[in-house]
């Protein structure tokens, strides 16, 4: 089977020297990635900038921003069987980059932001994927509402959602604690290392792409 997951976090430039992120470190993804890897399956990993050694085998686009990562997935998502969604894009930019370095004279400094286009949101429409959609939910309360939530409306077949409030599991952290959220089930994983659960994943969402095909 051919996998697309996109891992990390995205870094919006303030100005050539400066940007903002967030605390995704990649584990989670890369985990994901090594896991298919090991059942032979072939894993494209479109990824933001990590300190991470990129899985032996597996195609590998790196990107900085959230617009890299949504034209990265735009033109390869329809050569996948099965797309997965856990980088930690930004949800807003920065409006006006500064081509130069920003002084520091003003006492204050005001940036503008605004939204990023939804990755994970346009997959089914515009760029039109029928393959088996798999997205993340990082969520500090209602986290399985939300995730039912972000199911529906982003029609994906799959949510994990991870409560990212807890300390020491989601953003980068050694473990994490999941629910894989379907239309019909909720299935609790326990607090385990990115890598296991990785394995636990990698089988689940391929049984669930194998009973979608039948
Ligand atoms: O990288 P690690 O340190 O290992 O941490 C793992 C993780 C906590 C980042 C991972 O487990 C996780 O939860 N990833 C999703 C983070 C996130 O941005 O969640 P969200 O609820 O804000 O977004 C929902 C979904 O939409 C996600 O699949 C996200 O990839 C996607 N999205 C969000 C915004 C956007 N502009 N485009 C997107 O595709």
């Amino acid at each position: 089977m051919k996998i697309l997951i996109t891992a990390g976090p995205t870094r919006e430039a303030i100005d050539p020297v400066r940007f903002i992120s967030n605390r995704s470190s990649g584990r989670m993804g890369y985990a994901l990635a090594a896991a298919f890897l090991r059942r032979e399956d072939h894993v494209l990993l479109i990824s933001g900038p990590t300190t991470i050694d990129i899985p032996d085998h597996a195609d590998f686009i790196p990107v900085e921003s959230a617009d890299d990562m949504y034209r990265a997935v735009e033109k390869v998502i329809n050569e996948y069987d099965i797309a997965i969604f856990c980088a930690a894009v930004a949800d807003y930019t920065i409006a006006q980059p500064e081509t130069h370095k920003i002084k520091k004279d003003a006492e204050t400094l005001t940036l503008q932001l605004i939204k990023t286009k939804d990755i994970l949101g346009s997959a089914r429409d515009p760029f039109n994927f029928r393959g088996t959609l798999v997205g993340f939910a990082a969520e500090t309360h209602d986290v399985e509402q939300y995730a039912k939530g972000k199911l529906q409306k982003k029609k994906c077949d799959l949510i994990i959602a991870n409560d990212v409030s807890q300390e020491g599991i989601g953003f980068d952290s050694s473990e994490n604690e999941v629910r894989i959220v379907s239309e019909f089930e909720t299935i609790k994983i326990p607090k385990q290392s990115k890598e296991n659960l990785g394995h636990i994943l990698a089988e689940i969402i391929a049984d669930h792409h194998r009973a979608r095909q039948e």
